[in-house]
């Protein structure tokens, strides 16, 4: 694939580790320049290590505002412009206990959830349409999920926080285009990391329950998410605007089970 990305100035927001690791690798070995930003300071900075010369770390949490406009602040000093930002910090819950259905669901876990999911890639939007306008130009990719397109039960928080993330692109999508700036999604379904092998994967018996839903019968890699951003920031998803790219193996197509 052309993806025309040499020497481009690329952002990747929660990138220490998982899918955003993958997207930064990605970006990097694509010839763009990439800041990985992430709240795990030292693992944030080895992973910038592993992934070579054309990736740098920058500390943030981008639940702050303040710290957000900070991260762009500093990319757009050292390099004068931003062409593509990947919006991937996420959080869920992971406990047992934690998913449950609305009547019990905690107000703490909601609020954290929609300020790092949500209000997060909010903060992070603002900041780079600010640099972008002024650029005219620019590629923004929010990570959003299969929850967000068919709500998955015992997630409320996380559902509505990608819900708003979906809808919130398209929007932005249709604010931006006229000045030359492209907003999409990517949607992941169930996909090998860290966090999920610990939840699923690692139980022979939940991991073939979960994958049972899904007709590729696997879970996703992350490069294969990887692989979809790269196609909406490059060259070749030039006409790509709002959409919402479901990486799911077909999960959320219909069902795949028998009746
Ligand atoms: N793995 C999946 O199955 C899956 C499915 C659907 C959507 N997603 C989405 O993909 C994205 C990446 O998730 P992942 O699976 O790689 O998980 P992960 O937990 O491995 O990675 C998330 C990264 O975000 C960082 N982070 C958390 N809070 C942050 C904050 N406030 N500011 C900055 N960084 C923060 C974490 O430190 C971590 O490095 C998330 O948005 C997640 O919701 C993942």
């Amino acid at each position: 694939m052309q993806t025309g990305l040499k020497g481009k100035i690329a952002v990747v927001t929660g990138a220490a580790q998982g899918i955003g690791r993958a997207i930064a690798e990605a970006l990097a070995q694509s010839g763009a320049l990439v800041t990985i930003s992430d709240i795990q300071d030292e693992k944030g900075r080895a992973t910038a290590a592993e992934l070579g010369g054309n990736v740098v770390f920058h500390p943030c949490d981008v639940s702050d505002p303040e710290q957000v406009r900070g991260l762009f602040d500093s990319v757009v000093a050292r390099h004068g412009r931003l062409d593509i930002a990947v919006n991937n910090a996420g959080i869920n819950t992971s406990r047992p206990e934690d998913r449950v259905t609305v009547d019990r669901y905690s107000e703490e876990i909601w609020h954290r959830i929609m300020n790092v999911d949500l209000h997060g890639t909010f903060y992070c939007c603002k900041a780079e349409a600010a640099q972008m306008v002024k650029q005219q130009s620019g590629a923004i990719v929010n990570i959003a999920s299969i929850a967000g397109v068919v709500p998955l039960r015992l997630q409320v928080g996380f559902v509505a926080a990608k819900a708003g993330v979906i809808r919130m692109t398209e929007a932005m999508a249709c604010e931006l285009g006229p000045m030359g700036i492209r907003v999409n999604c990517v949607s992941p379904g169930s996909t090998l990391v860290e966090g999920t092998r610990q939840l699923f994967y690692n139980n022979r018996e939940t991991a073939e329950r979960l994958v049972s839903f899904i007709p590729q019968r696997r879970p996703g890699e992350t490069h294969e998410i990887a692989g979809a951003v790269l196609f909406l920031v490059s060259d070749a998803g030039s006409y790509m605007n709002g959409h919402n790219l479901v990486v799911d193996g077909g999960w959320t197509c219909g069902f795949s089970r028998d009746f």
